[in-house]
């Protein structure tokens, strides 16, 4: 599984970095940032598909 941020939707919600840190991050203009380099790693993938969900703006893409 690979985790994007759409940045032209992301309105800083930070609902991503809140729910999993480890995986999201934010930018110094508060808006949130995939932390990754690579995949997300197994045990995080249902963290990461509640934060596709909860994100007001449909900006968490999941491949
Ligand atoms: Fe942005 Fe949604 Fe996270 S608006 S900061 S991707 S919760």
């Amino acid at each position: 599984m690979r985790v994007l941020i759409d940045a032209d939707r992301c309105q800083g919600h930070l609902r991503c970095m809140n729910l999993a840190p480890g995986v999201f991050d934010c930018d110094d203009l508060g808006y949130g940032v995939v932390a990754l380099a690579g995949p997300v790693p197994a045990e995080s993938e249902q963290l990461v598909r509640r934060c596709a969900a909860n994100c007001p703006e449909h900006a968490i893409t999941i491949r």
